[in-house]
C-alpha cells in the first residue's frame, strides 16, 4: 500500500496556477513534497507561490506553441513530468448573453482556454509520461461538464463537456502506457469576481434555493478541489481512470 498520497518528489505542472483553485492545488502538492511548476497569464499570485517553492511562468495558453514550450521547460528543469493538472479555464470575464448575439471571438476564447489549452498541454506532457511508462492527468471540469451551466455561457458548457470527452477518450488511449486521466467537477466556489457576480445575481432567495439543493448545505472551498486533485493524481487512485469526480457537496 503506498503512503498517502505518495507524491513526494513527483513533478507536477499546474495550469492557471494564479487562480484560487490553482494556488490551492499547487500548494497542496508542494505540501506533499512534490516539485511543483505553475503557469498563468496573470502573474499577480506568483510572489506568494514562489515563496512556497513553486516555480511560476507567465504563459498565454491561447498560443499553442507557448503552451507546449512550457511543458518542455518543465521537463528540462525537472528531468520529467509525472502529473499534469489542467486547471486554467473559467469564463474569462464573460456573462450570459443570448445565443444569437454571441460573437465568434467570445466563443473562441472560452474554447481556447478551457479545452484547447488542456489538449495541447496534455499532448506535450504525455509524450514524456509515455516514455517513462506512467503519469496522471487531472482535468478541472465542472458541473457544466454534466449538465447545463449555471453561468448560462454556451461556450463554457460546450468546452467543459468536451473536456470530459477528452478525459474519457485519453484514458482509454493512454491507459496501456500507464497514464491515467481523470476529471473533477467542482460545484460553485466563490473564487473571484466572476463567481461572486454570479452568486450575487441569484439574490437571497436564489442563493437559499441553491444551498438547499446541496447535501452539505454550503458552497465549496478551493481546498476541497485541491484534495480531490491530490487523490486522483496519487497512487491511491492507481486503478481509477476515465472518471469524473463531483466535488460539489452533493448536488441534488
Ligand atoms: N470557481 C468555481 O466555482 C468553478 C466551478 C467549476 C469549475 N471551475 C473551473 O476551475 C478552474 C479554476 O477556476 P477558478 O474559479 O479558480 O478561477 P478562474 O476561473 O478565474 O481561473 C482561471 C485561471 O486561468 C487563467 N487564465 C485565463 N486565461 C489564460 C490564458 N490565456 N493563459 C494562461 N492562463 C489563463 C486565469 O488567469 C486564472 O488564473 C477553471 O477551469 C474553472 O472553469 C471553477
Amino acid at each position: 500500500m503506498p503512503s498517502l498520497p505518495d507524491l513526494a518528489g513527483r513533478t507536477v505542472a499546474v495550469s492557471g496556477v494564479g487562480s484560487a483553485f490553482g494556488v490551492a492545488i499547487a500548494e497542496a502538492f508542494r505540501a506533499q513534497g512534490a516539485s511543483v511548476f505553475g503557469c498563468d497569464l496573470d502573474p499577480a499570485a506568483f510572489p506568494v507561490l514562489q515563496a512556497a517553492g513553486i516555480d511560476c511562468a507567465a504563459v498565454d495558453l491561447r498560443y499553442r506553441a507557448a503552451a507546449a514550450d512550457w511543458i518542455e521547460a518543465v521537463v528540462r528543469a525537472a528531468g520529467g513530468i509525472e502529473i499534469l493538472v489542467n486547471n486554467a479555464g473559467g469564463v474569462v470575464g464573460q456573462q450570459h448573453q443570448p445565443f444569437e448575439t454571441l460573437t465568434d471571438a467570445d466563443w473562441d476564447i472560452v474554447l481556447d482556454i478551457n479545452l484547447n489549452a488542456a489538449m495541447v498541454l496534455s499532448r506535450a506532457a504525455t509524450r514524456h509520461m509515455a516514455a517513462a511508462g506512467s503519469g496522471a492527468i487531472v482535468n478541472i471540469c465542472s458541473g457544466a461538464s454534466l449538465r447545463a451551466s449555471l453561468t448560462g455561457i454556451q461556450a463554457y458548457c460546450a468546452a467543459k463537456h468536451a473536456l470530459l470527452g477528452l478525459t474519457r477518450q485519453l484514458a482509454h488511449e493512454l491507459g496501456p502506457q500507464g497514464i491515467r486521466v481523470n476529471a473533477i467537477a467542482p460545484g460553485l466556489v466563490l473564487t473571484g469576481e466572476a463567481t461572486r457576480r454570479q452568486w450575487d445575481a441569484y439574490g437571497p432567495g436564489g442563493q437559499a434555493d441553491i444551498l438547499a439543493g446541496v447535501a452539505m448545505r454550503r458552497l465549496g472551498r478551493a481546498e476541497d478541489i485541491a484534495r480531490a486533485a491530490l487523490f486522483l493524481a496519487s497512487d491511491w487512485a492507481g486503478f481509477v481512470t476515465g472518471q469524473i469526480l463531483s466535488v460539489d457537496g452533493g448536488i441534488r
